[in-house]
C-alpha cells in the first residue's frame, strides 16, 4: 500500500512540529499536493515559521485558515471548502508545566478539539477508505519508567499529568472512531522533539535562550530525570511513512533511542552554546540553578520503536550532537523569531508563574 494524498489538512501547522512538518512536505517529501494549515494561533503558534513558504506557495500549494479546532462550524467550513483527503492532527496545548497551572485549556483543545475534528472528518468522509486521519501523540501517555524497560505500542496507558491525560483521552477517541465508525486512523506516540521553531518554554530552547540572555538555567529536582530526544525532522519523516504506508487502526511508537539525564544534556548543551556563541564556558556553567521539582515529574521515558523500524523501514538519521548544534545555530541566527514569539502573553505568563526564577 502506498497512499497518495491531494490535500492534507495540517492542524497546528504554525506550532513547532507542525511548521517543521509543512516545511518537510513542501520542500523535501514525495508530496505534490496542497496543504491547508488550520491553526488558531495561540501563544505557541507563529506564522513567521512559514513566512517564506507562504509567499512561495500561497494560493497554490499552501493555504492558511485561522480557526479553533473546537469550533465545529469553522472546521466543517474548512472541510467543505478544501475537501482534504488526509488530516494530520497536531494542534494541541503541549506544555506539561502549563497543564499543571491551568488544565482547562488542555481538556478543551486536546479532548474536545480532537473529538470535533474526528466527528467532522467522519461526517465529511462518510465511510470512504481512500482517506486518512493521522493523530499525533506522545510517549507521555504511557506514564513513567524506572531504570529499565521501554514503552512499546502495547504498554498500558498510565498518564500522570493533565497534559498526558488529555493526550491519552484523545488517543482513545481516535482509536474509538476507527473501531466504531471505521474512520481510517493511524496514530503515533513520539518522544521529546527538538529543533528549530520550538517555543522557548521547552527544555532545549529555553536553556539556549537563557544562556544567550545570561539568565539562570532552571533544573527541576535532582536533574536526573531521563528523556529520549529526537530531531524534529526525523519525527516528521517517520510520520510521513506512517501516513503513506501505516496500517489503519494501529499506533506506532517513534523515538530517538537517545536517552539523556536532563543535567547531562544541559552540560553538553552548555559546551555547544559556548563554542557557537563565544560566551565563556565557566560563565554559562555558573548559570545552572537547581529549582523546586515539577509536581508529578515523570522519571524516565524510553521508547521501543522496533515496530516502525521493522514494518516501515524508518530509522533516525540525525546524530544528537549534530542536531543540537544545528538547533543552537538556528536560535543564535533567529533572534527576531524568538523575540516575536515571546512578546506579549508569554512574557506575562512567565512573570506571573515563574517570577521566583
Ligand atoms: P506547539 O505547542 O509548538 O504547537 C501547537 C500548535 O497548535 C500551535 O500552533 C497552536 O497555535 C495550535 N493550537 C493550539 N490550540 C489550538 C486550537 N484549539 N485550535 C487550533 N490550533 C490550536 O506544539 P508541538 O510541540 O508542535 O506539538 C505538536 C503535537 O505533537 C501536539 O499534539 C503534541 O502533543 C505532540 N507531541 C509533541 C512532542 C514534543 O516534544 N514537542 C512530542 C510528542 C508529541
Ligand atoms: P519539557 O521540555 O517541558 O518536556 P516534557 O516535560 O514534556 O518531557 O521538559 C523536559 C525535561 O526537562 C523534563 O524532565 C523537565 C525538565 N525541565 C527542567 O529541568 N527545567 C525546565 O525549565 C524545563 C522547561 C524542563
Amino acid at each position: 500500500m502506498n497512499r497518495r494524498f491531494q490535500t492534507i489538512l495540517v492542524t497546528g501547522g504554525a506550532g513547532f512540529i507542525g511548521s517543521n512538518f509543512i516545511h518537510f512536505l513542501l520542500e523535501k517529501a514525495d508530496f505534490q499536493g496542497r496543504i491547508v494549515n488550520l491553526d488558531t494561533l495561540t501563544y505557541a503558534g507563529n506564522l513567521e515559521s512559514l513566512a517564506e513558504l507562504a509567499v512561495k506557495f500561497k494560493g497554490t500549494r499552501y493555504f492558511f485558515e485561522k480557526a479553533d479546532i473546537c469550533d465545529r462550524a469553522a472546521v466543517e467550513r474548512i472541510f467543505a471548502s478544501f475537501a482534504p483527503d488526509a488530516v494530520i492532527h497536531l494542534a494541541a496545548e503541549s506544555h506539561v508545566d502549563r497543564s499543571i497551572l491551568g488544565p482547562e485549556a488542555f481538556i478543551k483543545t486536546n479532548v474536545m478539539g480532537t473529538f470535533t475534528l474526528l466527528d467532522v472528518a467522519r461526517n465529511a468522509w462518510k465511510g470512504r477508505h481512500d482517506v486518512l486521519f493521522h493523530h499525533i501523540s506522545t510517549d507521555e501517555v504511557f506514564g513513567s519508567l524506572g531504570d529499565s524497560g521501554y514503552f512499546t505500542e502495547s504498554t498500558p496507558y498510565d498518564p500522570r499529568s493533565p497534559y498526558s491525560a488529555s493526550k491519552a483521552s484523545s488517543d482513545h477517541l481516535a482509536l474509538a472512531y476507527y473501531h466504531t465508525y471505521g474512520l481510517p486512523i493511524t496514530l503515533s506516540n513520539c518522544s521529546n522533539n527538538y529543533g528549530p521553531f520550538q517555543f522557548p518554554e521547552k527544555l532545549i530552547p529555553l536553556m539556549i535562550m537563557n544562556m544567550i540572555e545570561g539568565k539562570s538555567l532552571p533544573v527541576y529536582g535532582d536533574g536526573k530525570n531521563i528523556r529520549d530526544w529526537i530531531y524534529v525532522e526525523d519525527h516528521n519523516a517517520a510520520v510521513w511513512e506512517i501516513m503513506k504506508r501505516g496500517e489503519a487502526g494501529r499506533s506506532y511508537n517513534i523515538g530517538g533511542e537517545n536517552e539523556w539525564e536532563n543535567i547531562r544534556l544541559l552540560d553538553r548543551l552548555v559546551e555547544i552554546v559556548a563554542e557557537e556563541s563565544g560566551k565563556p564556558l565557566s560563565q554559562l556553567r555558573s548559570q545552572i540553578t537547581y529549582v523546586k521539582d515539577r509536581p508529578g515529574h515523570d522519571r524516565r521515558y524510553a521508547i521501543d520503536c522496533s515496530r516502525i523500524k521493522n514494518e516501515l523501514g524508518w530509522k533516525q538519521s540525525v546524530d544528537f550532537d549534530d542536531g543540537l548544534r544545528k538547533t543552537v545555530r538556528w536560535y543564535l541566527s533567529n533572534p527576531l523569531w524568538t523575540e516575536h514569539v515571546r512578546s506579549g502573553e508569554y512574557l506575562n505568563w512567565m512573570d506571573r508563574n515563574y517570577a521566583v526564577r
